[in-house]
């Protein structure tokens, strides 16, 4: 089921008649049977989108469709969807094969039906051999697979997850997430996926937006976003250790940061900002591009350098390299740069130059 949202808007209104533009304007289309990611800081407007499209919430301007059908006047229960949140919503007092039901006692279905069609999405996910247990007797991991399950077993044309994965602790947050993508895959249900998490939205989305403000930033796969970042916002909310950004200029068709040239560069001599991804360091022989390590820290595979910031003494920058070059504090090294992994700003707008 393709999802467009069209000029979707959301308006609160507060008592001190301050207005929240939740959601401005937005409009993107969910491709159908994927995994659609909408990623952004807290605050940025992801869950209001999610509950208007749910129906939970009614824009103050726009549309929904589900394909070709307008659902923006359908109320929530009519709309064909699963919804699951961040604190799962399970019934304590009931069963998980009673939670699972839940949503089935409003349909007419024999009751033979309701109970294989429950052990069947349990099975689906993983927990088909729990159904007579309550939710605390469950790990967090269990107890959001019951509510995947129960937000399933109407077999819904959308599935909605507001932050599923938050309340889990690290280790269950990357197997509950596997597990989402294969329930996904498995059953073809569009999916959209909200987060605040960058890793997480890029790891299990076959598409992303990245939200700021109510506002759309840029929408593609995760990869291509984050190789070609539309913007410095999205280039820093991307990638763990966040992208380095330099005060820098263009002269001359090469690119600068102080003294040192980083780069060939195509564009009118000005001022911009410089964007370079840890990876994106290679250390050379010759290069005007020459720096003082400050500290090395190992873990694992990789060797990240701290160096002193070129123009600012008091902040750094961080280089992810090859351990093999034995590189200790107090070096001196050379860098080049690679130029996939440098991204150039305008400096008052931060779009992409
Ligand atoms: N019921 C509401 N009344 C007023 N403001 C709200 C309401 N719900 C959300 N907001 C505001 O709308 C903005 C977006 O909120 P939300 O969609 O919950 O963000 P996210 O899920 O991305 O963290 C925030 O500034 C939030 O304070
Ligand atoms: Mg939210």
């Amino acid at each position: 089921m393709e999802i467009k949202l069209q000029n979707l808007t959301k308006v609160f209104q507060s008592k001190k008649e301050e207005e929240t533009i939740a959601v401005d304007n937005l409009d993107i289309t969910i491709p159908s049977g994927k995994l659609f990611g909408l990623l952004g800081p807290s605050g940025c407007g992801k869950s209001t989108t999610l509950y208007m499209i749910s129906g939970l919430l009614r824009p103050t301007q726009g549309k929904i469709l589900f394909g070709n059908e307008d659902v923006t006047p359908v109320p929530p229960e009519e709309r064909g969807i699963g919804l699951v949140f961040q604190n799962y919503a399970l019934y304590p007092h009931m069963t998980v094969r009673q939670n699972i039901m839940f949503p089935l006692e409003n349909v007419k279905m024999d009751k033979q039906e309701a109970l294989e069609k429950a052990q069947e999405i349990a099975d689906l996910v993983g927990i088909g051999h729990l159904m007579n247990r309550k939710p605390k007797q469950l790990s967090g991991g269990q107890q959001q697979r019951v509510a995947i399950a129960r937000a399933l077993v109407k077999s819904p044309r959308v599935l909605l997850l507001d932050e599923p994965l938050s309340n889990l602790d690290a280790r269950l947050r990357l197997q509950t997430r596997e597990e989402i993508k294969r329930i996904q895959r498995e059953t073809k249900i569009t999916t959209i996926f909200v987060t605040h998490d960058q890793e997480e939205a890029m790891s299990i989305s076959d598409e992303i937006v990245v939200l700021r403000e109510g506002v759309t930033q840029q929408v593609g796969r995760p990869q291509e976003v984050y190789n070609k970042p539309a913007n410095q916002f999205v280039a820093k909310f991307l990638g763990t250790p966040p992208i380095n950004i330099f005060d820098g200029r263009i002269e001359g068709g090469k690119l600068f940061i102080g003294d040192s040239q980083i780069a060939s560069y195509k564009g009118k001599d000005q001022e911009v900002s410089i964007g370079i991804r840890p990876e994106g360091f290679k250390i050379v022989e010759r290069s005007s591009f020459q720096v003082e390590v400050d500290l090395v820290e190992t873990i694992g595979r990789d060797t990240t350098l701290i160096i002193k910031h070129p123009e600012d003494e008091s902040s750094t920058f961080r280089a992810i390299v090859d351990a093999d070059y034995g590189v200790e504090p107090g070096d001196t090294v050379k860098f080049n740069v690679k130029p996939h992994k440098l991204h150039v700003f305008n400096k008052e707008t931060g779009e992409i130059i």
